[in-house]
């Protein structure tokens, strides 16, 4: 049977792509105010806004391809059995090959209506739909006549996903976790999930905020990182 490794991804994963991330310098929250594009107060206080934000960013990630790293993490599936956690809203791990991805924080390239909200029942998948790269603006509506709203998980929202993503790090043998910076819950303490003896390794060129003697830091751009931690799994293999 092959081992299982589970990766939690961020934003950093995508940066050797082009995309922005959120908290380093010239990061998507320097010039944005995450309260107004990313609460679910800022949608109902100003929609129209936060529909030119992720018009945006859909736009920007019909330009961009998977990079190395969302190659290597696909390249996992290989040899051992590969879970991706992602808290990204982009499409890089589907188009790199990755084939079991629970998307966290929901997906760009869809939509559904703004009726249904990540409440506590979740959001009814069959609602969901994709638009590709398009433009979503006010007046565009559901089938059922309702706005269309970003497939997104927005601050102030429950994170429907969080209960698959806790079982897939339990079962884990190895967690991987590459280029967050660990501020956002729950997301952020998924590792705490992790078995007694499970080895996680993390990817990240800046210090993180994870203390556990099972740590082990790559201190590394995604790119490189993921060669090393390849390097690391052959040496495991070998002992
Ligand atoms: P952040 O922008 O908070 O953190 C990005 C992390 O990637 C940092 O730790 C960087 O050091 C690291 N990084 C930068 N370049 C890198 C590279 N080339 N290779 C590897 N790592 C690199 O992004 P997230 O942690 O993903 O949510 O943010 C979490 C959530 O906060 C997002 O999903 C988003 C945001 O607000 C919502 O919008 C709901």
């Amino acid at each position: 049977m092959k081992k299982k490794i589970a990766v939690l991804t961020g934003a950093g994963v995508s940066a050797e792509s082009g995309i922005s991330t959120f908290r380093d310098s010239g990061g998507l929250w320097d010039n944005y105010n995450v309260e107004d594009v990313a609460s679910i107060d800022g949608w109902y206080r100003n929609p129209g806004l936060v529909l030119d934000f992720y018009n945006t960013r859909r736009k920007e990630l019909a330009s961009a391809s998977p990079n190395a790293a969302h190659l290597a993490i696909a390249g996992l599936e290989k040899d051992y059995d590969v879970t991706v956690i992602t808290q990204n809203v982009d499409n890089l791990h589907e188009r790199a090959g990755s084939t079991r991805i629970i998307h966290l924080h929901g997906e760009l390239t869809k939509v559904r209506p703004e009726d249904s909200c990540n409440d506590r029942d979740g959001f009814s998948e069959a609602k969901v739909f994709d638009i590709g790269y398009g433009e979503i603006h006010l007046g565009d509506l559901s089938p059922d006549g309702v706005q269309l709203r970003p497939h997104i998980v927005w601050f102030g929202e429950a994170v429907p996903k969080i209960e698959s993503a806790i079982d897939a790090v339990e079962a884990a043998d190895i967690l991987l976790i590459v280029g967050t910076s660990l501020q956002v819950y729950p997301a952020a303490g998924l590792y705490r999930y992790a078995g007694r003896n499970t080895p996680i390794y993390i990817i990240d060129p800046k210090d993180v905020p994870a203390y556990d003697r099972r740590i082990t830091h790559i201190r590394n751009v995604a790119t490189a990182g993921m060669e090393e931690f390849r390097r690391i799994l052959e040496r495991q293999k070998a002992d």
